[in-house]
């Protein structure tokens, strides 16, 4: 049974064509932090991520690379998994989808809904942009290419199974418009009613396997493999059956991603769910771009920058720190090292590190002494909570950054140094322990460790959090 103190949140599941980049990053460290404050406040978390396999895009690059798609998925996906890792992502399962559980959960709901009549044999002519793996229409093109990937777009014309989405399209508009299905920001509900209202078209579920040989196949025509999208959006529920955690946790709290992949999102995949009659997702949240020069950050485009030359440079800690406090959670917003180096000097560095240093070298010298935290009541709790309830991630550090900037200025006026003053200690001590608490989602590790030094029965000072990078 589904509880109310469970909180289910997805990342999109990447595409395995080429190695990660800090974008893909953006949405994995964002649903981390989200899961690390739902566990804080003491929520049973299931929190997915993985890897998309399947596709023609995937075939594609593997054939590039002179390998089977088989022994390139494998080495993409470890790619992933080992970024995932040194990022310190906490997620409970990652799910590829070549895995054959999956597989065969995807066979599985393909036969019912062609039973069930919501799959049908057709012929279907539309253009298709192989980089978004996504059917265009010519209102989406700009001088006749996708505007992401610069390139024109492929006539395709063949026999095919067709999914009835217009079917759907009434029963949608009605649960988005009633935020019984929740799209988040306001903006993209909005651009999501109008496309809807613009008319949703019955969509191709399958490519030829002579075409597109690196997918599953519809069990009920061996010549179709199934399309890349039916084939990932399943994830969402199997990352959790392989688990046994279906039951708990679905349907799922929060879906994060970005706008390029939102028509698709809030159209074909709820309309499946429907079709099979599953419960929708509660929300789903879509962030805004990270961007080199205002051009989205994407390996198509060729200014796709590996996180491990950042994570070596300047620590897991502080490129979460800054993928998550730079741009306000949903708009777009430019990746520059600069700001990085700054970010992590000015903000980590000085005022965290600073501030954790000098007050526990006080505190070794003089001791502290129990007493009444008012400089604790400074902090707007409340505030932090409705933030992060409301996914402004951004909002949430600045708001405990402002709190750091008030226990600097306390220690600057009450100069504990020349007073000695344990009482005063003891509130900065314990307002730092406070400020780990809540800076764990964001930078763990670093929490951990201030909140370890200052728990101590005697605080002392430990060697420092950030060393600033010239
Ligand atoms: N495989 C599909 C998703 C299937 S989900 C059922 C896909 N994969 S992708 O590799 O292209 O990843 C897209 C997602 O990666 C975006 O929606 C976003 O979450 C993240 N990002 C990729 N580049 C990004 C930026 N430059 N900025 C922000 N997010 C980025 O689409």
């Amino acid at each position: 049974m589904a509880s109310k103190n469970k909180f289910y949140v997805t990342t999109p599941i990447y595409y395995v064509n080429a190695s990660p980049h800090v974008g893909h990053l953006y949405t994995t460290i964002a649903a981390d932090i989200i899961s690390r404050w739902n566990r804080l406040s003491g929520k049973d978390v299931f929190f997915l991520t993985g890897t998309d396999e399947h596709g023609q895009k995937v075939q594609e690059a593997a054939e590039k690379a002179g390998k089977t798609p088989k022994q390139f998925v494998d080495k993409i996906a470890k790619e992933f998994q080992d970024a995932f890792k040194l990022l310190n992502i906490s997620n409970d399962n990652f799910l590829r989808t070549t895995n054959p559980f999956h597989e065969k959960e995807v066979q599985k709901v393909l036969q019912e809904l062609y039973d069930k009549k919501h799959i049908y044999k057709g012929f279907y002519e539309a253009l298709y942009c192989i980089g978004c793996e996504q059917y265009k229409t010519e209102s989406d093109l700009v001088d006749g290419k996708c505007p992401l990937h610069k390139t024109t777009p492929e006539l395709r014309k063949e026999e095919a199974y067709l999914f009835r989405l217009s079917a759907f399209q009434n029963q949608l508009l009605k649960l988005i418009k009633a935020g019984t299905y929740k799209i988040l920001p306001e903006i993209r509900k909005k651009e999501i009613i109008s496309f809807i209202e613009s008319g949703l078209k019955d969509i191709s579920i399958s490519r030829l396997k002579e075409k597109v040989s690196w997918g599953i196949p519809l069990p009920f025509d061996k010549n179709h493999t199934c399309f890349v999208w039916v084939d990932a959006f399943w994830n969402y529920i199997t990352g959790l059956k392989e688990k046994n955690a279906f039951k708990k946790f679905w349907p799922a709290d929060v879906q994060l991603m970005a706008k390029d992949i939102i028509r698709v999102h809030a159209t074909i995949w709820p309309a499946l769910l429907l079709a099979t009659r599953n419960k929708l997702p509660k929300t789903l949240f879509v962030h805004g771009y990270f961007t080199i020069n205002g051009q989205k950050i994407s390996k198509s485009l060729g200014n796709a920058i590996s996180p491990v030359y950042f994570v070596n440079r300047y620590g897991t800690d502080s490129l979460r720190y800054f993928l998550a406090r730079n741009i306000p959670f949903g708009e777009d917003g430019d990746f520059s090292e600069k700001v990085l180096a700054e970010r992590h000097n000015n903000e980590l560095a000085d005022k965290l590190g600073n501030l954790v240093s000098r007050v526990s070298a006080l505190a070794e010298k003089y001791g502290t002494e129990k007493c009444k935290n008012k400089l604790l009541a400074k902090l707007n709790t409340k505030k932090i909570e409705k933030l992060f309830s409301d996914y402004e991630l951004d909002k949430v550090l600045n708001e405990i950054f402002a709190f750091i900037d008030l226990c600097n200025e306390h220690v600057q006026n009450k100069k504990p140094w020349e007073t000695h003053d344990k009482k005063v200690l003891y509130e900065l001590a314990d307002s730092i322990k406070a400020i780990a608490e809540l800076l764990w989602p964001f930078i763990p590790e670093t929490a951990e460790k201030i909140k370890k030094q200052f728990s101590a029965k005697n605080i002392k000072k430990e060697e420092i959090l950030f060393r600033k990078i010239e």
